[in-house]
């Protein structure tokens, strides 16, 4: 099933990023995700501990569906799904690595931030992909620009979005879900505080429940 649509049709359409420093602290954060009411996590591949925690949650906490972010090439992609990824991001797209990402047989969200860029993917039929950087691209305001002459594609935005704008970017028809590390910031993982990543997933679930569905 896709990844967008699946999201898009869940309760609480927010993709938590997480940078893992410390893989051993990976699964009481997919718990404290999960308790919150947001039970997925994207994991960066930007660490040295990045695969180790998609292992551990794989194994762990298969209740959380985990992934992995900025996945850049096909080396990333092979290293991801035998870790267990269930799906994968990227934040730009190439020919190879959109290859590498469709041959792996896992949902996957490209990144884009212009509409050719987008046009190129539903050429390749593809029609669900990661905006980057939103914020930093054109927010809201630019994506909202993209629905009259793409209508097809349905974009995850990430990048500077906030527990502020989560809610206006999930107005959006063309936003199926949005992601992003506001739920569990670098500060809280860094302490361990599992009980402030609960309630910032809390809050990001009663924030964006119901906005649009
Ligand atoms: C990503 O990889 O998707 C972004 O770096 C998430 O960034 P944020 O910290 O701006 O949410």
């Amino acid at each position: 099933e896709p990844l967008l649509a699946a999201l898009s049709a869940s309760a609480v359409p927010v993709l938590p990023v997480v940078v893992v420093e410390d893989a051993a602290g990976a699964v009481p954060l997919a718990r404290a995700l999960v308790a919150g009411g947001l039970p997925v996590m994207e994991v960066t591949l930007r660490t040295p501990a990045a695969l180790d925690a998609i292992r551990a949650v794989a194994a762990e906490v298969p209740e959380c569906l985990v992934g992995a972010g900025t996945v850049r090439s096909a080396r990333g992609v092979a290293d991801a799904v035998g870790a267990g990824a269930r799906f994968l991001v990227s934040p730009g797209c190439t020919g190879g690595l959109l290859d590498a990402m469709e041959a792996s047989g896992v949902p996957c969200l490209p990144g884009v931030s212009t509409a050719s860029e987008a046009l190129a993917l539903l050429e390749r039929g593809v029609r669900e992909m990661k905006f980057f950087p939103a914020q930093a691209a054109g927010g809201a305001a630019y994506l909202s620009a993209l629905a009259g002459p793409l209508p097809e594609a349905r974009f995850c935005p990430t990048g500077g979005v906030t527990a502020g704008s989560a809610r206006e970017y999930l107005s959006l028809p063309n936003v199926g879900c949005v992601g992003g590390t506001w739920v569990a910031p670098p500060a809280a993982l860094a302490a361990r505080d599992w009980t402030r990543v609960e309630s910032l997933a809390r809050a990001a679930a009663g924030l964006c429940a119901g906005v649009r569905r």
